[in-house]
Order: C-alpha cells, then sequence, then structure tokens
C-alpha cells in the first residue's frame, strides 16, 4: 500500500517506516523535523518536509503520494510539560488530528493508524490493565491522546474513516538490526537517560522516589521494544484494511520492569557506572503499570518479541555507541 507517516522521521516514525519498507509497503514520510531528524529518512522513502498544522501542505501530501492510509505519530508526548504548557498540545495534537482527519476526507484516505498511549487510563484500578480499563488521564498529554480517539470514533461513524489506535505502554529501544541512525533529542524518558548519562552526557540520574509499595520501593512500568511496536503497527494496518474494521488495542510486553532493575541491567551491559541519586517522586507517577496485550494478540497475532530488559538496553546501547562514533 501506499502510506503517508506523519512524523515519519522521529523516534518511533523512523521504526514503523523501516518496517513498512520491509514489508513491501511504498512510504512517504511527512515530517517538519521539529524533533525528527534527516539521518533517520531512508533512500527509499520519499520525504515531503511539512507540518501538520499546515492544512494545504498536508492535502497536498496527501494528494502528491495518493496515499491510502496514514500513520499518525507527530504528537507531543512529554507529561510533564503537557501540565505547564497545555496550549501547545492542544493546537499540536489535537488541531493536527483534525487537520488530518479533515484531509483525509477531502482526498479520500479512507485508513489511519494512531499513536495513542496507555496515559489514557491514568491511575490504575486494576492490573493488567486491559482495553476495558476506565480512561480517566491523569495529564493533559494523555487527555489529548483520549480526545483524539474520540474524534477518529467519530470519522469512523460519519464519514466510514477505519483506524487502528495503539495504545502503547513504555516504548523503548532501538530498532534490533542496528538501522536507525538518529537518537532522539532531549529525551526524558528513563532508558535514553540512562543511556545519557552512562555515555557520560549526563552527570547522574535521578530516581524519582525509592519508597513505592513495589518490591524494591521503584516504580514498576511495561517497557516494549519499539521494534515490537513497529510490527503491530503494520499488522494493525493489514487488519483494518481486511476487516474494514477500526480498532483500539493495548500494545505492551505484559512483563513489569523496576527502575532499579533497568538500571543494574544497563550498568551490567553497558560495563559503565551510570551514578545515580534518589531524587523525590515525580508527581502523577502510578507505582506500578502493566498493559493486557491479549486482545493485540488475538486480533493481530501479534506478541513481543524484543522487549526482554536485556534486548531494550543492548539495542539502546548500541544505537547510542555507534551514534556518537560518527560525531
Ligand atoms: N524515571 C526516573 N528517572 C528519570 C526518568 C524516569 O526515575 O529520569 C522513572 C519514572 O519515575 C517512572 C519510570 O522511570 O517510574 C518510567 O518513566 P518514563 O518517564 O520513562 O515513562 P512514563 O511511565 O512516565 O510514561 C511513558 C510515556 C508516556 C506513556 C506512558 C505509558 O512517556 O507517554 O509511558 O505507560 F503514556
Amino acid at each position: 500500500m501506499n502510506i503517508l507517516i506523519i512524523g515519519g522521521a522521529g523516534y518511533i516514525g523512523s521504526h514503523v517506516t523501516r518496517e513498512l519498507l520491509d514489508r513491501n509497503h511504498r512510504a512517504v514520510v511527512f515530517d517538519n523535523l521539529s524533533s525528527g531528524l534527516r539521518e533517520n529518512l531512508f533512500p527509499e522513502a520519499v520525504f515531503i518536509h511539512g507540518d501538520i498544522l499546515r492544512y494545504e501542505q498536508l492535502t497536498a501530501a496527501m494528494q502528491e503520494s495518493g496515499a491510502e492510509a496514514a500513520v499518525y505519530l507527530a504528537a507531543f508526548k512529554a507529561v510533564g510539560e503537557s501540565m505547564i504548557k497545555p496550549e501547545k498540545y492542544s493546537v499540536n495534537n489535537i488541531v493536527g488530528t483534525i487537520n488530518l482527519l479533515n484531509a483525509a476526507c477531502k482526498t479520500g484516505l479512507k485508513y489511519v493508524i494512531f499513536s495513542s498511549s496507555a496515559a489514557v487510563y491514568g491511575e490504575p484500578a486494576y492490573l493488567p490493565i486491559d482495553e476495558k480499563h476506565p480512561a480517566n488521564p491523569e495529564n493533559y498529554y494523555g487527555f489529548t491522546k483520549l480526545e483524539i480517539e474520540q474524534f477518529l470514533a467519530w470519522y469512523d461513524r460519519l464519514k466510514g474513516l477505519r483506524y487502528a489506535s495503539l495504545r502503547y505502554f513504555n516504548a523503548a529501544g532501538y530498532d534490533v538490526k542496528g538501522r536507525i541512525k538518529g537518537l532522539e533529542q532531549n529525551p526524558a524518558n528513563l532508558l535514553p537517560v540512562i543511556m545519557e548519562t552512562a555515555c557520560g552526557m549526563r552527570a547522574e540520574l535521578e530516581i524519582f522516589g525509592d519508597d513505592y509499595d513495589t518490591p524494591d520501593g521503584s516504580c514498576i512500568r511495561d517497557y516494549i521494544h519499539v521494534s515490537d511496536l513497529a510490527a503491530a503497527h503494520v499488522l494493525a494496518l493489514e487488519y483494518i484494511v481486511q476487516n474494514n474494521k477500526s480498532i483500539t488495542v493495548n500494545l505492551g510486553s505484559e512483563a513489569g520492569s523496576s527502575v532499579l532493575e533497568v538500571l543494574e541491567t544497563a550498568r551490567r551491559i553497558t560495563g559503565r557506572p551510570i551514578p545515580s541519586r534518589i531524587a523525590g517522586r515525580r508527581p502523577g507517577d502510578p507505582a506500578k503499570l502493566t498493559a493486557s496485550a491479549g486482545l493485540a494478540r488475538s486480533l493481530l497475532g501479534w506478541k513481543a518479541e524484543h522487549s526482554d530488559l536485556e534486548t531494550l538496553v543492548r539495542t539502546s546501547w548500541e544505537a547510542y555507541q555507534k551514534n556518537l562514533s560518527r560525531k
């Protein structure tokens, strides 16, 4: 198929583009390069430098590429920032989506794969979290994701647009075959922060709380490898096309790892000391989050294959070492 990847030069977008190309789809990357990187572009994919907030640029990209489907990965995603600058998240994430949906209607594009997030659930009422868990976001970022899911559901009903909303848990790692060149810029997530500390780009890792009700006192999360996420995008696209039906599914490994476990694994694999310090709890952090990915398994035949802690850390470390040795 002919697929427009909005945000295709970013961290997850570049992995999804690689997977689509590997599966013989035609990929057209649309990115404003605000956080995406030119070094993440592949020669086999057409690149259009454009902004989702510029409706005419988006419509032109859809028309010129003849895209039948769009993958939407161009949202802002820093949870903490979304609580301080909600305006930024309203415009980019919500207005951007409305542009995408209206451009799809105008150009006849019928399928959208959307990067949603476990942040739509908020504080867990039970674990593991399945798709029936109440959606009650605790931060503005999660709210924008839930709003977008609702827009998608309305456009499905009113305009016949079919979508897959993929609720990622904690995305981490780098391409298992080492083909992604760029590194995420100014990361705030645990594993890239650990990697930057291992490389000496940061002095220390702050551990946000060691007094949670968990075995070692640090928070537990469900880390899902970005190569597993990328594979799920392609399977989800194939599913909604074949079944002419929209879906909302969790993507997680169903395993929980604590902050201290991730740190210890990184120390062992990198052989670096990775200085750390116990800092206070970060507001809004639940003690434990794990996914049920049963629906993705049964509908898509998907399962996490690279999401063990060892592979998550090893592929990250290889990407950092390769990238830094080129500089
Ligand atoms: N953490 C630290 N130090 C850091 C960064 C993180 O101790 O410097 C801890 C956090 O407190 C948390 C864990 O590491 O316990 C993971 O934190 P991240 O910031 O990497 O990820 P979050 O779990 O907060 O959120 C991530 C994504 C969201 C998504 C969510 C779904 O950033 O977009 O996973 O589970 F919604």
